[in-house]
C-alpha cells in the first residue's frame, strides 16, 4: 500500500483503509473502494488530504500502524465511558485508563526507536476520542524520548488521555467550528480546562502532576494561554508536551469541529510558534519523531524519478530505501527498480 495526496489519486487505486467523516466519524468511502478520483474534491472540502491505497506500484509494501486498531477502539471505550460518566455528573472509574496507558506505555516501549507517521492521525475519526488517544500517544512518545521512567510516563499518560474531559457535557452550542465562536463562546469553551480540573481534583487514582494537565494544556510559553497565562517556567513539562502535541493534533490530526491542515502546514505553524508558544527543544524533539518521508509516500529524486518509499535506514531519515516508478521525463516505469538511498549517495530526496 502507500500514502498519496488527493491530488494524485488516479483510476486504478484501490482503497486500503476506510474513510471516515472527521465531522460525524461515519464511514465515507469503505476499504477496497475503487473511482476515488471521482471523490477527491469532496474529500478535500472536509479536510483529508491523504490515502491509503493499493495499486501495482506498492502493492505488497505494508505500513504498520503506530496504534494498532483494537488498542485504538479499547482505548476509545475505555475513555467514552470516562466522558459519559463526566456528562451525567457522575464519578468515573478511572482504573481502566490507567490500563490504556499502560498498553500505550508498553507499545511504545516495544519499539522505542518508532518513527510516527503522522499521516495516520489523519485517517482518524477526528472526535474528542480519537483525538485524546493521538495526543496521549504521541505524548508518551516525546516522555520516552525524553527518557521519563515508568512512573512519570504513566503520569504524562494519564493526563494526556484526559486532558480534554472538561469539555464534556458542554452545550452544543458550543461543539462547531471554532473559528465561527463568538468572544462569549470562546470564553465558555475555554473553561473546559478548569471544569476538567475539578472533575479529577478530588480523584485519588490520578496524580496531581496529571490534574496539572486538563488545567494547563491550553497555557503557552510567553503567557499567551489560558486560562492563567502562565509563564513557561510556571508550567509543568508534562504540560508543556501536551499543549504541543494538542496543537499539531488539533491542526493535523482532526479535532472536533476545526479546519484539517495538511501536515506540512500544521508543522509550519509549530515550527512559527517555537519560542514563543511552546519549547524550542521540545518543538525539535518531536518533529525527529515524525519521518521527513514516511513509509509509502512518494518522493522526487534529484535525477527527476519519482519513487516511493517502501522502507526505513534507521537514523538516516532522509535515506530510506526507495522504488523507481515514474523516470525523469514523467513516464511510468515498471516498479520494481528498488534504489537504497544509504548505498547511493549520489541521489537525494528534493
Ligand atoms: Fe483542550
Amino acid at each position: 500500500m502507500r500514502i498519496v495526496a488527493v491530488e494524485e489519486l488516479t483510476a486504478d487505486m484501490e482503497l486500503v483503509r476506510e474513510v471516515l467523516d472527521p465531522d460525524t466519524g461515519r464511514i465515507l468511502l469503505m476499504k477496497g473502494a475503487r473511482g476515488l478520483v471521482h471523490h477527491a474534491d469532496r474529500l478535500r472540502g472536509i479536510g483529508i488530504h491523504y490515502l491509503y491505497v493499493k495499486d501495482d506500484i506498492a502493492g505488497d509494501v505494508e505500513i504498520p500502524a503506530a496504534i494498532a486498531e483494537e488498542t485504538r477502539i479499547c482505548a476509545e471505550q475505555a475513555l467514552d465511558r470516562i466522558y459519559e460518566k463526566c456528562e451525567l455528573d457522575q464519578r468515573p472509574d478511572y482504573q481502566q485508563i490507567k490500563q490504556t496507558v499502560r498498553i500505550l506505555i508498553g507499545k511504545i516501549l516495544d519499539n522505542p526507536d518508532m518513527l510516527v507517521n503522522v499521516y495516520e492521525m489523519q485517517c482518524c475519526g477526528g472526535d474528542f476520542l480519537s483525538h485524546s488517544v493521538n495526543v496521549a500517544f504521541l505524548s508518551l512518545l516525546m516522555g520516552s524520548r525524553l527518557e521519563y521512567d515508568d512512573e512519570k510516563m504513566q503520569k504524562l499518560g494519564m493526563g494526556a488521555l484526559l486532558h480534554d474531559i472538561g469539555v464534556a457535557g458542554m452545550p452544543s452550542s458550543l461543539l462547531k467550528n471554532r473559528e465561527e465562536f463568538t468572544v462569549e463562546e470562546k470564553l465558555l469553551y475555554e473553561q473546559h480546562a478548569v471544569i476538567g480540573y475539578y472533575r479529577v481534583k478530588d480523584s485519588w487514582e490520578i496524580s496531581p502532576l496529571s490534574r496539572g494537565v486538563l488545567l494547563c494544556h491550553h497555557e503557552r510559553s510567553d503567557g499567551s494561554g489560558y486560562p492563567r497565562r502562565l509563564l513557561k517556567g510556571d508550567i509543568h513539562e508534562f504540560s508543556r508536551i501536551v499543549g504541543l502535541v494538542d496543537c499539531l493534533e488539533e491542526l493535523a490530526g482532526g479535532h472536533p469541529f476545526s479546519r484539517r491542515l495538511s501536515i506540512q502546514e500544521a508543522l509550519e505553524i509549530l515550527n512559527s510558534k517555537a519560542g514563543d508558544w511552546f519549547d524550542r527543544e521540545l518543538v525539535k524533539l518531536f518533529v525527529d519523531c515524525i519521518p521527513a518521508c514516511p513509509t509509502g509516500t512518494t518522493v522526487l529524486l534529484n535525477d527527476g524519478r519519482k519513487a516511493v518509499v517502501v522502507a526505513q535506514n534507521k537514523g538516516f531519515p532522509l535515506r530510506p530505501v526507495v522504488r523507481i516508478f515514474e523516470d525523469a521525463a514523467g513516464k511510468r516505469v515498471a516498479p520494481g527498480q528498488e534504489v537504497d538511498l544509504l548505498q547511493a549517495n549520489y541521489l537525494v530526496i528534493v
